[in-house]
């Protein structure tokens, strides 16, 4: 472990589980749990909860669990560091350099590429303010870019020759191996470094904290690429960042525009529209999504309004919803980008636009009615049927009401029919994910493939014998004594019982959501399974005896197997006989044992 026990445990203590999960999941307190949408499966009623009390997460339907770190893990898709770093950040507690030799390179290296990333975007700007840069500067003026736009993106130009960022990095001393790994720089057959971005206008991508972590380059004529991008390194990824964050992320509005390009960004912004974002020209990802949830109380999205652009809108919205935002669609007369509409219409008429942008609902209902030509009768039935079936997908119930009153006057239907097919869909739509659900929940094993393959006889229990060992700590003595490490017979529980027998002998305590800092994520989500799935146990007392009984009657039984073989194959009569004895006595206990549980 690359930190102190202590550090990591402060790190979880210090982020308050509904707190950290609040602001990606809409929870919901019933009883001693909080329940909401699970946002590692698509689902349609929450089987996601949250045991305050005992600070870690369960799903129900997906099976995933753990304490606050594993959540940030998935959800931001973060290792087990980087996840504790997150939310040491988050807490305001500063963590240490970390001690690995193998971090401290690769955070090192990560440093390295910044640095030259800003060199780069330094030379390119400048270049672009050179008399090189005269034909790139009429292009962008052409653009409708003003200087201080040009000034606040960093625009610039990569020179025309084969090698220039190349030579002038390598020239102040910069190693090869970077340039490569940076993506700045491609490598012949014949091994010498070029640029790889040659005679374009570059676009410097920022990260939220205003790293530049890449770079997008135009072509000032036709030649195809149009755009070409820094690959995916250290730094970069491109399913994660959003260009244009960095400056939205300030502006007064709780909303986040997203549109597709460069250029419509930085017109947008220029216009005065400063909550503009893109995805840099790769479909929506649901780390892009989460992200959004996380900046914007409102997302809106503005996709060209061409059939590719439709499609990548529809996905865009799926993705969004899955994360929980709340959505609107902007639509562009005439099939225009945004930059193009702004261009001619101006930033008044544009904002108009966003003041119109409409549901989510009447989005997909504007879909399928241009599918449609509603002259004929049979067009119109497939049109309703489509509403209803869009309706009925529709969680929110009075958005529903709503819509469904809407819809029927609309489209001259009685509201009765309407509501009763949306209901009709709506109910067979529960009953199957019911059945969806309890189907997953059986297949909980196969699933968790990850761990050690789990023993049907002891498995179960010894897992439980943990959980409840972390409950109460205080009953470790007597545990340790009738069940000690070399009594495990499950690999997966043995491995973990090490480590909490370890602690508790250390006399530290141990709750579980601290025991899951030192585990696997797949061990840690079935720990926390076995402790909600047997949450009902509350005389511990009593159920960890049990648990114990039940696991002597595993054993007495293996041995008597055993006895019985070995009395088979026994010509000595006198230990036969012995063992003989031995059986019956074991007999006695297990009906004795059988008669507790
Ligand atoms: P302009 O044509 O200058 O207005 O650029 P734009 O930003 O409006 O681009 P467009 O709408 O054509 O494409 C949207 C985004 O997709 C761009 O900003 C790029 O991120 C990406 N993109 C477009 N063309 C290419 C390409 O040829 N290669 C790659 N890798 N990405 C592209
Ligand atoms: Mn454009």
């Amino acid at each position: 472990m690359l930190y102190p026990e202590e550090l990591i445990e402060e790190v979880r203590i210090r982020n308050d589980i509904i707190e950290v999960v609040s602001s990606y999941v809409k929870l919901e307190r019933k009883g001693r749990r909080y329940f909401g949408l699970c946002p590692f499966h698509n689902e349609k009623s929450p089987s996601f909860c949250i045991e305050p009390a005992k600070q870690f997460f369960y799903c129900f339907g997906c099976n995933k669990g753990g304490s606050v770190i594993q959540f940030i893990m998935n959800i931001e898709h973060l290792d087990f560091l980087d996840a504790l770093k997150f939310l040491a950040d988050r807490a305001g507690i500063a963590l240490p350099e970390p001690e690995d030799a193998g971090e401290k390179e690769k955070s090192k290296l990560r440093m390295q590429i910044l640095d030259i990333n800003k060199e780069a975007a330094r030379f390119f700007f400048a270049t672009l303010a050179s008399k090189n840069g005269t034909g790139a500067q009429g292009y962008l003026r052409r653009r409708g870019l003003t200087e201080k736009t040009i000034k606040q993106f960093g625009l610039g130009l990569a020179p025309g020759g084969w090698n220039e960022l190349t030579k002038a990095l390598l020239d102040k001393g910069t190693e090869k191996g970077l340039l490569l790994s940076s993506g700045l720089s491609l490598e012949t057959k014949n091994g010498e470094l070029i640029d790889r971005f040659r005679d374009r206008v570059m676009f410097p991508i920022f990260d939220i904290r205003g790293n530049i972590v890449g770079f997008g380059g135009r072509v000032i004529d036709q030649t195809q690429p149009k755009y070409m991008n820094s690959p995916d390194t250290p730094v970069y990824n491109k399913s994660r960042e959003l260009y244009g964050l960095n400056f939205a992320r300030q502006s007064k509005s709780k909303k986040l525009l997203i549109v597709e390009g460069y250029m419509d960004v930085i017109s947008l912004h220029q216009a005065g529209i400063d909550y503009a974002v893109a995805s840099l020209g790769t479909a929506l990802t649901q780390s892009q999504a989460w992200i959004l949830k996380k900046y914007a109380e409102e997302v809106i999205i503005s996709y060209d309004s061409d059939s590719a652009g439709q499609a990548a809108t529809l996905r865009g919205l799926d993705i969004l919803e899955k994360a929980g935002c709340n959505i609107r669609v902007l639509l562009i007369p005439d099939g225009k980008d945004p930059d193009d509409y702004i261009k001619n219409n101006g930033p008044e008429k544009f904002k108009n636009l966003v003041d119109r942008a409409i549901s989510l609902l009447d989005y997909k209902i504007r879909i399928e009615k241009n599918m449609y030509n509603l002259d004929t009768i049979d067009d119109k039935l497939k049109l309703l049927n489509s509403i209803a079936d869009i309706l009925a997908a529709h969680d929110n119930s009075i958005e529903r009401e709503l819509y469904t009153k809407n819809y029927a006057q609309q489209y001259g239907i009685s509201l009765e029919s309407l509501n009763s097919e949306v209901q009709k869909r709506r109910k067979k739509q529960i009953s199957k994910s019911k059945e969806y659900s309890l189907r997953k929940n059986t297949a909980v094993r196969r699933e968790l493939s990850g761990i050690p393959q789990i023993d049907s006889r002891y498995g179960d229990l010894e897992y439980l014998l943990l959980v409840m060992l972390c409950n109460e700590n205080r009953f470790f003595g007597k545990v340790s004594d009738e069940y000690g490490l070399d009594a495990y017979m499950d690999k997966g529980a043995k491995k973990i019982a090490e480590k909490l027998y370890n602690r508790l002998t250390q006399s530290k305590n141990c709750v579980l959501a601290e025991l899951l800092n030192v585990l696997e994520p797949k061990e840690a989500s079935y720990m926390v399974h076995i402790a909600e799935t047997n949450s009902d146990l509350e005389d511990t007392d009593k159920a960890i005896q049990q648990v114990l009984n039940k696991l002597e009657i595993l054993k007495l039984e293996d041995l008597q197997k055993q006895t019985i073989e070995r009395i088979k194959n026994e010509h000595d009569g006198i230990i036969r006989r012995q063992l003989g004895l031995e059986f019956s006595k074991r007999a006695e206990r297990l009906a004795e044992l059988k008669r507790l549980a």
